[in-house]
């Protein structure tokens, strides 16, 4: 089980004589079982990606804690971050090498070994219908084809967790239904999924439990169902318009 505890995250930036404190995240608490699909909603600079960044061992939080089983992020980040697979749109992938080379690549660094690897990249080039571009520069690949090399590289070492910023952004229906099958396809063998989205019909066809965040709170937390029900409306968008247009019936 992953578990979010009180987790706070705040940038300090100075200029000049000024300092300023963005409070990114206030507070986030929530959990994720095994075989479940969590979505992170909320509109740009609710906080999502620090969340997803503080789960990640990227950056460290102000306050709080995030737990896979009884591993934490502050005192086991090794352990930690070999249990979590993290995909963001910030990773940039070197345009000379080919996804083949760049599994290997990232295998090793994973200390995995190569009968390992070749077992890895076998399943995550079936699964994501790679094949008959693994031996491509990178640079010669579309934006589909290099999201796809980005999910791969992200999973080479199979983590229990899958942390996924905006996996679909940018992609077409068809590269991104590839990419939302495959998340279900991992859910289902038990790994646990968290994703963060702009996107509601996906969010609602994907995940079976949402947050929402709006200003780093988490205004809203459970099933769809559980959603809908405490309030006055009938689907997810329009539950996280009232959150986020003024006049919505939250704000
Ligand atoms: N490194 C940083 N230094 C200072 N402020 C930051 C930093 N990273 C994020 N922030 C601020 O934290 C807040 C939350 O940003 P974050 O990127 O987490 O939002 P988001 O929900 O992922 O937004 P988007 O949907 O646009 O990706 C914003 O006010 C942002 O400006
Ligand atoms: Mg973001």
């Amino acid at each position: 089980m992953l578990r979010v505890e009180n987790l706070s995250k705040e940038f300090r930036n100075s200029r000049g004589r000024q300092r300023n404190v963005v409070k990114a995240v206030s507070n986030l608490s929530f959990q994720c079982q095994p075989g479940e699909i969590y979505g992170l909603l909320g509109p740009n600079g609710a906080g999502k990606t620090t969340t997803l960044r503080c789960l990640s061992t990227l950056i460290k939080p102000t306050s709080g804690n995030v737990w896979i089983d009884q591993y934490n992020v502050l005192e086991h980040g090794q352990i930690f971050r070999s249990k979590i697979g993290f995909l963001t749109s910030d990773m940039k992938l070197d345009g000379y090498f080919t996804p083949d080379y760049m599994m290997n690549w990232f295998g090793q660094l994973n200390k995995m070994e190569d009968c390992r690897i070749e077992q890895q990249k076998e399943k995550l080039f079936n699964d994501l219908q790679m094949t008959d571009f693994i031996h491509k520069k990178i640079d010669q690949l579309s934006t589909g084809m290099k999201q796809k090399t980005a999910v791969a590289i992200s999973l080479i070492h199979d983590p229990e967790v899958i942390i996924f910023d905006e996996p679909t952004s940018g992609l077409d229906v068809i590269t991104s239904k590839a990419v939302t099958d495959f998340l279900v396809s991992r859910a289902d063998s038990g790994k646990i999924v968290i994703i963060s989205t702009h996107n509601m019909t996906i969010a609602e066809k994907l995940c079976h439990r949402f947050g929402i965040l709006v200003d780093g709170e988490l205004k809203e937390e459970g099933t769809l169902s559980d959603i809908i029900e405490g309030s006055s409306w009938d689907n997810l968008e329009d539950v996280f318009f009232s959150y986020i247009l003024p006049g919505g019936n939250h704000v």
